[in-house]
This record gives structure tokens, C-alpha cells and sequence, in this order.
């Protein structure tokens, strides 16, 4: 069985899901088509189930008459789980190995690039590691499919639990606290803005030093994952980085016009 979902009437998993499919993406903005095919059936069946929805043609007429459902899909459907420093031990050749090739080669103002930043976290670690090197002229642009999240990453403002992986130092330096919650600091906010880019169909930014792009392509498709890859490497500039996920080594990152210089960290051939 292949991988992609289409969404014609020869669908592998029935006509009723294909219709789903095409409501969805109408509705949500979200073309399941890009993620992979049997892992996404396999969500939304154990999705329907707990909440009781019989069918996929059931399902498609809610989203039609309910915008609280269609907004309740797109979240679900987004996986938006996150954490500042994901995955610590990288963050550390980050600023240890990757910031200092980078600084040496950049131009006087940095371009740092978070694609599906979730909520913030991983854009604003990223500002945070800049700023502990004195390195506070970067514009650093998170960007997210999900709008809900991108409130949050906004907002800034987390729990006690969400900044639970942040170093003390870092958290007591970096964020404000009120009542229960934790506030990003205007030093780190002003560095960073967020927007929504769907990785999937809209127009990339160019010129970039570095490209965090995390736990998002695992989602994808194979055939996205290489598009979207290929357009990620078209986004940095020369010399730039791309900043995978601790589980998404690139096999053939030549294909790319990459090279592997540290595990998970990718620079754009001159
Ligand atoms: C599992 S989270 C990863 C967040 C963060 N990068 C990290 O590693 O902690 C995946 C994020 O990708 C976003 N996403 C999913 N599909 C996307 C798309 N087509 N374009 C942009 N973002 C997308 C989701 O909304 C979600 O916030």
C-alpha cells in the first residue's frame, strides 16, 4: 500500500475517507495527501473512536456544520507537542561547534528560521543560545501551520512544567515570573516573530544561517519530506545550517546540496 493518501474515488481506504480528506482540507487548510497515509488513517480512526463518531462520512458532514470541530481536527491533526532545548545534547553542538562557523561567516544581522515552531519553544531557545553569546543582532522567524499555536508562541507565556527543561540559569535570566506563569523576556521576544507558513504549500523565505526544522518531516510523506527538504536547502544560504530532529538523519544530504558536519546538523555547500 503506498504511503500518500490521494483523494480520489480508488482511494486504498475507501471512497468515504477520501471524501473526509477532501473536506478537511477544505475546511482546515490541511492537505492530509502530504502526511504519511496509514499512520494519519490510523490517527483519525483512533480519533473518532474516542469521540464516538461512527463513520468518516459522519464525520466530514460535522466538520461541515461545526467550526469548533473543524478547529478541534486542526489541532489534533497538527501534532503540536513540544519542549524548549528538545533533545539538550544538540543544542549544545549548537552553541558550541555550530554558532561559532556561523557567526564567523555570517553577515551582520543573523537569519534564523524555526519551521513548525509549535509554540515557541523552539524558536525562543534558539534567540535564548544567540543571546548568551552576545549575539542579539538576529532575526529569528518561527513559523507554524497551526494557528493556536502560534497565539501561544506569541504570547510567550508558559507553565511551570513547560519551562521545566530550560537551565535554571537560563530561566531565571530569560523569563519573568507571574503567578503561575512563566514570561518570555522582551529581550528574547524582541528577537523573534512568528507567522503561518504551511511547509507544504507556501512561498519560503530566502537567505537564511540557520534552519531549525524539527520533528515535523517525520510526519510527512516521503515524497514531501524530499520536497520540502529540497526547498529547505534552497532557503539557507551558502554556508548556512539545516538543524534536524534527534531521530532525522538525511541519508543522502549531496542530493540536497547539504553536508553532514556534526550528527543532525547540515550545511549548504558554497
Ligand atoms: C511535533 S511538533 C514539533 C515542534 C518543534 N519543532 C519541536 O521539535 O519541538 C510539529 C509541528 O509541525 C507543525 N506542522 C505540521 N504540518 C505542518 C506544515 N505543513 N507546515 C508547517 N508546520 C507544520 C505542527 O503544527 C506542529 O507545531
Amino acid at each position: 500500500m503506498s504511503d500518500s493518501v490521494n483523494t480520489t474515488e480508488s482511494h486504498p481506504f475507501g471512497a468515504d475517507y477520501s471524501y473526509f480528506c477532501a473536506k478537511a482540507a477544505e475546511l482546515t487548510g490541511i492537505n492530509l495527501q502530504n502526511y504519511k497515509g496509514k499512520q494519519m488513517y490510523r490517527r483519525l480512526a483512533n480519533y473518532m473512536k474516542r469521540r464516538n463518531i461512527p463513520d468518516f462520512a459522519t464525520f466530514a458532514m460535522r466538520l461541515q456544520r461545526d467550526p469548533e470541530e473543524v478547529a478541534r481536527l486542526a489541532e489534533y491533526l497538527t501534532i503540536n507537542v513540544s519542549e524548549f532545548f528538545r533533545n539538550r545534547e544538540q543544542w549544545d553542538v549548537l552553541a558550541g561547534q555550530v554558532l561559532p562557523l556561523l557567526a564567523d561567516s555570517a553577515k551582520w544581522r543573523m537569519r534564523v528560521w524555526s519551521a513548525g515552531s509549535a509554540a515557541g519553544q523552539e524558536a525562543y531557545s534558539a534567540a535564548m543560545v544567540f543571546a548568551e553569546r552576545s549575539l542579539h543582532g538576529v532575526f529569528a522567524l518561527g513559523t507554524d501551520i497551526d494557528e493556536t499555536s502560534l497565539s501561544k508562541a506569541r504570547a510567550g507565556r508558559y507553565t511551570a512544567s513547560e519551562v521545566k527543561s530550560v537551565p535554571k540559569k537560563l530561566l531565571d535570566k530569560y523569563f519573568r515570573k507571574t503567578d503561575d506563569l512563566y514570561v518570555v523576556a522582551d529581550t528574547i521576544k524582541r528577537m523573534v516573530s512568528f507567522r503561518r507558513h504551511d511547509l507544504l504549500a507556501s512561498e519560503y523565505p530566502g537567505n537564511m544561517d540557520l534552519i531549525i526544522c524539527r520533528n515535523v518531516l517525520i510526519y510527512f510523506s516521503e515524497r514531501s519530506k524530499q520536497d520540502v527538504l529540497t526547498r529547505l536547502a534552497a532557503s539557507l544560504r551558502s554556508g548556512g545550517v539545516l538543524f534536524m530532529g534527534a531521530t532525522e538523519a538525511i541519508f543522502n544530504p549531496q542530493h540536497y546540496g547539504l553536508t553532514q558536519i556534526f550528527p543532525f546538523f547540515y550545511r549548504r555547500m558554497p
